[in-house]
């Protein structure tokens, strides 16, 4: 019963410890601060690379098109096309 009891609370703490990790692992590349400004007002910025999964130049510019128009965000022309850039060449297929 008190390794059940130990197991639980270890595995209470390691979870958010886990998650805050993911959230922060962006490559640091040319581009990477304009995802961090722009990308994480309504999810949080591991959300592209783990729910877009691999993208060509194509398919991240349609994703990024689709949160400006979609979902309103306000991405300038100029950061969206840096932020393509930036997940192509590292999140790219
Ligand atoms: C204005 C709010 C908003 C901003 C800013 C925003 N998104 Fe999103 N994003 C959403 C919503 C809403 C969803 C859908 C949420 C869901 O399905 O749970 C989403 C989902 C996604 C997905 C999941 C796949 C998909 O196509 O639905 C990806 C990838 C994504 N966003 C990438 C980005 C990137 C990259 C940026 C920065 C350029 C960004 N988002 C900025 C609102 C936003």
């Amino acid at each position: 019963m008190r390794i059940i009891t130990s197991a639980l609370v270890l595995l209470a703490f390691a979870v958010p410890a886990l998650a805050d990790e993911a959230t922060i692992k962006l490559k640091e590349a040319p581009g990477v601060e304009a995802v961090r400004n722009n990308c994480a007002a309504c999810h949080s910025l591991d959300y592209p690379i783990t729910n877009g999964g691999f993208l060509d130049a194509k398919g991240w510019t349609a994703t990024v098109t689709k949160m400006q128009k979609t979902f309103g965000a306000p991405i300038s022309d100029a950061d969206a096309k840096e932020i393509i850039n930036y997940l192509a060449a590292n999140y790219g297929k």
